[in-house]
């Protein structure tokens, strides 16, 4: 039996026997936020070193906690997550901290100087591609500087200090799309010559300034910016493609203002997918020119998206590196669409499903999807949504509706289908009408429940109900999105970043043609409990645990050292976050969002 746990990284080694250790082999490791319950040998008034002297004199204790009490050896599962620090004699001196930067990048090695950063001078400086720099990569720049420079009129460092860093783009035209290259490399030399970021695309080249701003610091004593343990040398790609977070603007709606602070916030995490719930049962907020009664059903005349007003957010998150995926969710959830267009509903007071025995439903979905792509009847438009994935939605359908009309029952007796039988008739013409606007179709869990692998090879299926789809579908060759309820939906306000954290979007998947299958995952922020009031607070800073989960997947072990090293530097960025202006909430609130506990600082001194 192996006692106790060690370092970050490597979980278990074993500790000197205490009996044989010489008092100047002994170092104690801090290990913040945990315990080792049921491990008590007795408590001991006192001082850190009074423990450390009393623990020396006990032949089976390996440590103590900040609560006074020394504990028994016992091995790395004893300890878990609490409110007490866990101090571990070892035999070597504790290993650095893990860099505070969220997501923790692949690879990385870091020195042990500090390097002066010249807000006053610094520049970027494009070497690849040669000529004017696009406009584009200019516009990332500047909103780098701001997160590297909160007050750029503080005195300058002298000589010595980093003042450039030369950006080399491979391929600045290739387009933002699932899947595309998002690696970077960054080089920052501890002696203040030029950083170098180099990636193969814009969107790289994005993730690597953000890294470039999380690193920089104001420091109080020499009054300047700097960076701590130069020199450094970051290697970094996302383990997933798609990192999503579902925003919901139909419970309550999100003006486009908001839209864009919560893609702001998205990348600071490097999250990079929005998949927008923008019409549901309450409300449908979205303009449709070849349907223009379907915003009837907003929730006001101002709660409303004209196509310009989307445009501009899907242009905004994609100058960022930001996929947006809209959801038009049907047949269920969408008795809103009824208030203009009575016609595509059972009736006023059994609204859903949709009806499957009208043209008029499939008239009024393949006009969304004309206007979203800029074809059929709107062709001549530019698209609104330019991705190529649509989330087709499907879940949660009850036919008790159709059951209870005989005019639908007739038609699906003529087409002799049971009630499911519509569902699944309904749910393939939905997905051919995609198709139809060349786009491929993403589905809730529900839909791959009821009709397996009937349903087209390209179908991306959103495992939200159990943590056995994603073997399941990936075993039969359909790519999966992992967001299960209740791990990764963050209107369960009392699930902890702990809880998401622990989720493994890869579980029960060993074969390495199927876990590529797995594309990523999402949170998933309904809007019932939040609006622009409450939003950032509420989703951060939880979301950047699945942000960094999808990003460093490989990187962090998922032992209890491991979440020790989490916590610190998901402290640190919850706190970057509200300096920066983003108000997220602290890490240890039970529900999130709440307020702080009490007067206190958010950095460690
Ligand atoms: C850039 O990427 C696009 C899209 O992947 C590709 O079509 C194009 O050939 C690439 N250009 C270069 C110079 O590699
Ligand atoms: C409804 O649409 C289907 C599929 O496009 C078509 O076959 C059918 O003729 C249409 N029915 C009516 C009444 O227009
Ligand atoms: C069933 O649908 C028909 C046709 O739209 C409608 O006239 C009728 O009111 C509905 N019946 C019920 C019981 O809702
Ligand atoms: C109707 O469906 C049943 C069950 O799927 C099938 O056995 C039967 O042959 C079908 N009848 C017609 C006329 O298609
Ligand atoms: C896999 O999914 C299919 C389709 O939803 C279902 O019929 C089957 O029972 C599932 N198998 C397992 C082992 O869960």
């Amino acid at each position: 039996m192996r006692p106790w746990i060690v370092g970050t990284a490597a979980c278990l080694v074993a500790a000197a026997a205490p009996a044989a250790a010489k008092l100047q082999d002994t170092y104690w490791w801090q290990l913040q936020k945990l315990d080792a319950p049921f491990h008590d040998i007795k408590h001991v008034p006192g001082t850190t070193a009074d423990l450390e002297a009393a623990c020396l004199q006990e032949p089976t204790c390996c440590g103590f906690n900040s609560d006074g009490y020394l504990k028994n050896c016992c091995t790395e599962a004893c300890v878990s997550v609490s409110g007490t620090d866990l101090y571990v004699r070892q035999s070597a001196p504790q290993p650095a901290a893990p860099p505070s930067l969220v997501p923790l990048p692949t690879k990385f090695t870091r020195g042990t100087s500090s390097l002066a950063v010249n807000a006053a001078k610094f520049q970027f400086t494009v070497v690849e591609p040669a000529g004017s720099p696009p406009a584009d990569l200019e516009a990332a720049f500047s909103r780098a500087a701001a997160l590297m420079f909160l007050d750029p009129a503080r005195a300058a460092p002298g000589a010595g200090a980093l003042v450039e860093l030369k950006v080399s783009v491979a391929n600045v035209s290739a387009p933002l799309a699932l899947g595309v290259d998002e690696s970077y490399e960054l080089d920052i030399p501890a002696d203040g010559s030029a950083a170098t970021l180099t990636a193969a695309t814009l969107f790289g080249a994005y993730n690597g300034l953000t890294t470039l701003a999380q690193l920089v610091r104001f420091d109080y004593d020499s009054h300047s910016h700097v960076i701590q343990e130069a020199p450094w040398t970051i290697i970094d790609a996302p383990k997933f493609s798609w990192r999503g977070l579902l925003i919901d603007s139909s419970r309550h709606f999100e003006p486009v203002g908001a839209m864009k602070r919560y893609i702001d916030s998205m990348t600071l995490a490097k999250l990079n997918t929005v998949h927008w719930h923008i019409t549901d049962e309450q409300a449908v907020p979205l303009e449709s020119t070849t349907h223009p009664k379907l915003w009837n059903g907003a929730w006001s005349k101002r709660e409303r998206y004209t196509h310009e007003d989307i445009r501009a957010v899907v242009e905004y998150a994609r100058q960022r590196g930001v996929r947006v995926v809209p959801e038009v969710d049907t047949p269920g959830h969408e008795a809103s669409w009824c208030v203009g267009y009575p016609e595509v509903c059972p009736s006023p007071s059994c609204p859903m499903p949709l009806r499957p025995d009208t043209n008029a439903t499939f008239d009024l979905i393949s006009g969304i999807f004309e206007e979203f792509a800029g074809q059929g009847r709107a062709a001549g438009s530019a698209p609104i949504f330019t991705d190529e994935y649509l989330h087709l939605g499907g879940d949660e359908v009850s036919t008790t509706c159709w059951e209870q009309n005989a005019t639908i029952m007739a038609w699906l007796r003529s087409k002799n289908l049971t009630a499911d039988g519509g569902y699944e008739y309904f749910v393939k013409r939905a997905h051919d009408l995609a198709s139809a606007v060349g786009r491929r179709a993403v589905v809730w869990e529900e839909v791959w429940q009821h009709f397996g692998t009937a349903l087209p090879k390209d179908t991306v299926i959103e495992a939200w109900l159990t943590t056995e789809a994603p073997p399941n579908a990936t075993s039969h060759g359909y790519s999966v999105v992992w967001a299960v309820d209740g791990r990764w939906y963050l209107d369960h306000l009392d699930v902890s970043w702990e809880s998401m954290y622990a989720q493994d979007p890869l579980a029960g998947i060993t074969n390495p043609a199927q876990q590529a299958l797995v594309v990523g995952g999402e949170g998933c922020m309904w809007g019932e409990t939040v609006d622009n009031s409450d939003w950032m607070a509420t989703v951060w800073p939880r979301a950047a645990a699945i942000a960094e989960r999808l990003w460093s997947y490989d990187a962090v072990p998922q032992t209890a050292a491991g979440l020790a090293g989490v916590r610190s530097r998901l402290s640190w960025f919850r706190c970057a976050m509200n300096r920066w202006g983003f108000g997220a909430a602290p890490l240890d609130n039970l529900l999130a969002r709440s307020a702080p506990s009490g007067p206190g600082s958010c950095y460690d001194q």
